[in-house]
């Protein structure tokens, strides 16, 4: 994919997070491995080579292009101006620093949480590209209710019930979405927690904080968390007439009406690429 056509679609995403409600002042944000065509980019921009640490070593991304959005940064600006609210970093022969390719922008607090699965996906051979921080409502909202955070079963109990609220979210969000126990927002070990369970699932809830998501690319991303989030609504939604109508709790879809989803879109039970 071409620099141009990515940061379309990356100032596309942030547009939409903003319209959710996803992206409060400067909440979220996102990185993006960009193809080598980005040498001539780094060669040409003329910026000084001021050598950043990373605080970790990541062999796998070595010398690689990381679309980044930059810290306190707005999504609603991102939307109108990707590389005026983030930068395009190369991450050093060495793989434990960054040197700017673009205008300097300091990244995300994040970034330990971004490029620590970076370095999983090279690792491991994935084609996915893209890595989403946001703050999708109705899912932080659930996090704050301890049984929706068991993840002792697989399917895990928020799984299963966001599966069940419509066919589609199981169609879509295959692998559903694994839980990172709280942790402090930026740190070394919110990165290594959801390191832990990216391997298992495309969509992670960090607790209390927001959701953690990776995808073939920034789009493919946005969409998973938006399928699982509409789920969310949808069982609060229901909630909502149980507050009313004690008597009656939401359903959800039998057991069946699931297996039958699973059998006629042929669903994968892990990252498929
Ligand atoms: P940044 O502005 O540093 O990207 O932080 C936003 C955020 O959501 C932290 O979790
Ligand atoms: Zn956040």
């Amino acid at each position: 994919m071409s620099m141009t056509h990515v940061l379309d679609q990356i100032a596309e995403a942030a547009g939409y997070l903003w319209q959710k409600g996803w992206g409060e002042r400067n909440g979220g944000n996102l990185t993006v491995r960009l193809d080598s065509g980005c040498d001539t980019l780094c060669q040409q921009n003329g910026q000084p080579k001021e050598t950043v640490p990373i605080g970790m070593t990541l062999p796998n991304i070595a010398g690689m292009y990381f679309y980044v959005k930059g810290t306190q940064k707005r999504m609603r600006d991102l939307a109108r101006d990707p590389l005026a609210n983030g930068c395009v970093i190369r991450i050093a022969d060495t793989g434990d620093s960054f040197t700017y390719a673009t205008a300097p922008v300091p990244p995300t607090s994040e970034l330990p949480s971004h490029l620590m699965v970076q370095d999983y996906l090279m690792r491991s051979g994935s084609r996915y590209t893209a890595t989403l921080h946001t703050h999708p409502i109705e899912l932080v909202a659930l996090s704050h209710h301890r049984a929706m955070l068991d993840d002792t079963s697989r399917p895990n109990r928020l799984t299963q019930t966001l599966w069940s609220m419509i066919p589609e979210t199981l169609a879509f969000a295959p692998l559903g979405i694994g839980i990172v126990p709280y942790e402090v927002p930026g740190s070394t070990e919110l990165a290594e927690a959801t390191m832990a369970k990216i391997r298992d699932y495309d969509v992670v809830l960090w607790e209390k904080h927001g959701i953690f998501a990776v995808g073939q690319d920034i789009m493919d991303a946005f969409d998973q968390v938006d399928v699982l989030n509409k789920a969310a609504r949808i069982y609060l939604d229901a909630l909502a007439y149980t507050a009313v109508h004690p008597e009656s709790q939401p359903e959800g879809m039998t057991e069946n009406a699931m297996q039958d989803v699973q059998r006629i879109f042929h669903l994968p039970k892990q990252r498929p690429c």
